[in-house]
C-alpha cells in the first residue's frame, strides 16, 4: 500500500497568524480508532464491482476487456459489460435484441446443473433446456470470494471491519486504518489535549492543500470554499480513499476485475458514491460537498426510498428532488410520514447516516428449489432433482464450514407442489456425526417418498429442499474428529408432518408493515449501536443462496424489520436478504417487461416463510402469472448471493 503522505502537498508547515483552529476536537479523533458511529471524521467505502457476472465470464472466457459480452439466463440477459451497453444492450434485452444490436456480443449462459447431474457445468445448450437445468452461480459466488479475500488481504488484520452487502459490493470502515495513518503522520495529534481536555479542539492539519488523486472528486458546497484550509476530515477522507485507490489496484492486478468506489463518511453517501461515476472510478464525497453532491439528485435513488415509501413521499411534496425538499422542516416531515420516518427522512436527504458497518451475517437456512416448466410427473424425475438439492446444498455447507466443524444445520425440509397443493416434510439431520452428502440425499429421497405415499402428487409444478437450525458444531466434548469421521448411514432420526398452512407462492411478507401508517421506522433500518470495535468472521461466510431462498440472520439478534424493502415494505432479516429480495422484485420487473406488463409497488415480493407452517394450502397464483409460456422461475429470476 502506498503512503498516504504522496496524497499531500506540504506547502506550509507553521500555522500561519491568525489561522483558524480545527473544528474537530480530540476526543472526536479518539473516536475514530474505535469505529464510533458518533465520529464527524468516519470513513466509510463502498465497492461495487462493474457489471459483475459479465466480468466473470470475461475473466474466466479470458475475452479482451473491449469485446462486448453479456450473461444469458434462457433467452435472458443478466448482466452487460460497458462495451456492450454502449450499443444500447440492457438487461431488459432479449438475446435476439442485444445479437441484432451489436452482432459480435458474446452471450455466455449462467452455468447449469443438468437434471440428474452431480456438478454444474457451462453447459453449450443451457439456453433451451429450461426444463431439464437449473442455474448455477456457484462461480460468480466463487469469484465473489476471492475478491472479498483479496479486499481483506489489503486491509490490516487488526483494524478491518468489512461488511459485504451483497455478492458484488462490501461496505468497509476504514476509520481506524485512517486514524493509526493520522497519527503516524501527524505526530501533532498524538500528544494529550491542552489541559488534559479531550473537547479541546485540534490543531489544523500543516498543510493547505491536497492533491486529490481521485477520478471523482464532488465539488464544494461553495465554490469558494475550494481556497480554505483543509480539515481533518478532508485529510482522514483523502487517506481512505488513497486505501481504497490501492484495493482496486489490486484486485485489478491480481485477479483481473474493475470496480467502482465511494468514498465518505457514512455507508448512505459512500454508496451513493461508488455509483456515481462507473465504471473504474472512484468518487470522494467531502464534508464540505454532501449538499452539492445531493441538491441535485432524486431521493428515489437513496437505499430505502426507491419504491413505495420513495413513491409517497414523491406524490405528498409533489417532488423527488432533494434541493426541492430541504425547506421542508423537520416538523412538517414528523406530521406528514411520522415521527420517526419523518426524522430519518429529514437526515437522510441531508446526508446523515449513522448506521454501522456491520460484519458477516450468520446463515440461518439454505434452500435449493426448481420450479418445473412443464411439471414432472414420475419419483424417478423428482430423484434426480433431489440428487443435485443435496449436491446444491451441501457445497454451500463446505463453504459455511461444516467440513470444519463450524457451524451446522439440524433440521431438512422438503416442500412439494402439485395442483396448486403444497405438501412438506421435515426431518432431523443425524447429530454427532459428519454431515455428507449422500446423506442429505436420502433424507430427502425418504421424505419424498413418504409424500408420493399419499398419492395424487403428480404432477409436480415445484420442489425444493431446504436445511435450517445452524448452530456452531462443537458442544460439550465432542472434538472436531467427531464430525470428520466417515461412512456412517443416513438415518432419519424423525420425520414430521406439517399440518398448518403453507403458501409459498403468495409471497406474502411474514411481517409486512405499513411505513406511514406505523411510523415507527427505525425498526426498518439497522440499528445505531455501539461499536463492537472488531470485525467477526465475515467474507467467508456470507453466500446467500441465489436460486432458492435462503435467509440470514446477524451473529446478534437482531428483528426481521431491521432491513426494509422500499417496494413493498417487506421487513427483511438482513441486508444480505433484502439485497436478494430486491433482486427478486428487479427479475420480476425484467420478467413482466418481457411479458408487456407493467408491475411495480403492487407486486408481492418472495420473502422467506417460517419454515414451521406448512403443507396442503391451495396455491394462490402470484399476481400475473399467467398460464406458463415465459414465466421465469423464481429460483432462477433470482440472480444475486451476498
Ligand atoms: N444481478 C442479476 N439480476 C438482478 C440484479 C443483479 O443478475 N436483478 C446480478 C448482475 O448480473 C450483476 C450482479 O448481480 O452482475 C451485481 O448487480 P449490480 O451491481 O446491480 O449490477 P452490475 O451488473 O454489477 O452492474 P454495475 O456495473 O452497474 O454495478
Ligand atoms: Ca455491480
Ligand atoms: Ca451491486
Amino acid at each position: 500500500m502506498s503512503s498516504p503522505s504522496a496524497g499531500f502537498q506540504v506547502s506550509s508547515p507553521v500555522h500561519s497568524a491568525g489561522r483558524r483552529e480545527s473544528q474537530f476536537t480530540y476526543r472526536q479523533l479518539g473516536l475514530l480508532a474505535s469505529y464510533s458511529t458518533s465520529s464527524p471524521l468516519r470513513v466509510i467505502a463502498h465497492i461495487d464491482l462493474d457489471a459483475f457476472y459479465a466480468q466473470c465470464e470475461m475473466v474466466r472466457l479470458g475475452t479482451d476487456a473491449e469485446r462486448p459480452l453479456a450473461v444469458q439466463q434462457w433467452q435472458g440477459l443478466i448482466a452487460i459489460n460497458y462495451p456492450a451497453r454502449e450499443f444500447g444492450i440492457g438487461r431488459h434485452c432479449t438475446v435476439t435484441e442485444a445479437k441484432k444490436l451489436c452482432p459480435d456480443l458474446i452471450a455466455q449462459h449462467v452455468a447449469t446443473w443438468k437434471e440428474g447431474e452431480e456438478k454444474w457445468a457451462y453447459h453449450p445448450d443451457a439456453a433451451s433446456h429450461i426444463g431439464t437445468h437449473k442455474v448455477s452461480l456457484d462461480p460468480y459466488r466463487l469469484q465473489s470470494r476471492k475478491i472479498l479475500a483479496l479486499i481483506k488481504q489489503c486491509l490490516p488484520t487488526n483494524t478491518q471491519k468489512v461488511e459485504k452487502a451483497s455478492i458484488d459490493e462490501v461496505f468497509i470502515d476504514l476509520s481506524a486504518q485512517v486514524h493509526s495513518i493520522l497519527l503516524q503522520r501527524f505526530p501533532e495529534l498524538t500528544g494529550p489535549p491542552p489541559y488534559d481536555d479531550p473537547t479541546e479542539r485540534l490543531p489544523l492539519p500543516p498543510i493547505t492543500a491536497l492533491d486529490w488523486q481521485v477520478d471523482v472528486l464532488v465539488d464544494l458546497d461553495d465554490a469558494e470554499a475550494e481556497a480554505d484550509d483543509p480539515d481533518w476530515d478532508d485529510v482522514a477522507i483523502l487517506i481512505g480513499s488513497e486505501i481504497v485507490r490501492d484495493i482496486r489496484a489490486e484486485i485489478h492486478r491480481s485477479l483481473h476485475y474493475t470496480c467502482s468506489a465511494g468514498i465518505a463518511s457514512n455507508k448512505m453517501l459512500s454508496k451513493l458514491g461508488s455509483g456515481h461515476k462507473k465504471p473504474n472510478q472512484q468518487t470522494v464525497i467531502r464534508n464540505r460537498a454532501v449538499k452539492q453532491f445531493l441538491s441535485d439528485m432524486k431521493f428515489t435513488k437513496i437505499r430505502n426510498l426507491g419504491g413505495k415509501l420513495g413513491d409517497q413521499v414523491k406524490s405528498m411534496f409533489n417532488t423527488e428532488l432533494i434541493g426541492e425538499m430541504l425547506h421542508i422542516s423537520v416538523e412538517q416531515l414528523k406530521f406528514k410520514l411520522g415521527d420517526d420516518t419523518g426524522l430519518w427522512f429529514y437526515e437522510t436527504i441531508r446526508g446523515i447516516d449513522s448506521s454501522e458497518v456491520t460484519s458477516r451475517t450468520q446463515i440461518k437456512s439454505m434452500l435449493s428449489a426448481k420450479s418445473f416448466q412443464p411439471s414432472i410427473h414420475s419419483m424417478e424425475q423428482a430423484v434426480k432433482w433431489l440428487r443435485i438439492f443435496a449436491a446444491d446444498i451441501f457445497s454451500r455447507l463446505i463453504e459455511e464450514g461444516v467440513l470444519e466443524n463450524k457451524r451446522r444445520p439440524k433440521t431438512i425440509h422438503l416442500h412439494h407442489r402439485s395442483a396448486g397443493l403444497t405438501r412438506s416434510r421435515s426431518s432431523g439431520i443425524p447429530q454427532g456425526k459428519p454431515i455428507e452428502e449422500m446423506i442429505l440425499f436420502d433424507i430427502a429421497k425418504h421424505m419424498m417418498s413418504q409424500i408420493v405415499s399419499e398419492g395424487r402428487v403428480w404432477p409436480c409444478s415445484n420442489l425444493s429442499l431446504s436445511v435450517g437450525g445452524f448452530e456452531d458444531a462443537i458442544t460439550g466434548n465432542m472434538g472436531i474428529s467427531t464430525f470428520l469421521l466417515k461412512g456412517d448411514e443416513a438415518r432419519v432420526s424423525k420425520v414430521i408432518s406439517r399440518d398448518s398452512p403453507l403458501d409459498l407462492s403468495s409471497h406474502e411478507p411474514q411481517e409486512k408493515k405499513t411505513r406511514l401508517e406505523n411510523p415507527g421506522i427505525q425498526r426498518f433500518f439497522p440499528k445505531k449501536e455501539a461499536s463492537t470495535g472488531g470485525d467477526g468472521e465475515g467474507f467467508d461466510h456470507t453466500h446467500v443462496d441465489v436460486e432458492g431462498r435462503v435467509s440470514h440472520l446477524r451473529s446478534r439478534q437482531v428483528p426481521i424489520t431491521d432491513y426494509m424493502c422500499s417496494r413493498c415494505n417487506a421487513g427483511l432479516e438482513s441486508a444480505e436478504a433484502l439485497q436478494s429480495h430486491n433482486d427478486w422484485h428487479m427479475a420480476k420487473d425484467i420478467q413482466d417487461e418481457e411479458r408487456g406488463k407493467s408491475t411495480f409497488a403492487s407486486s408481492k415480493p418472495a420473502v422467506p416463510r417460517s419454515q414451521n407452517n406448512a403443507t396442503l394450502t391451495p396455491r394462490k397464483k402470484p399476481p400475473g402469472s399467467g398460464g406458463g409460456g415465459k414465466r421465469l422461475e423464481q429460483g432462477q429470476s433470482k440472480l444475486k448471493f451476498g
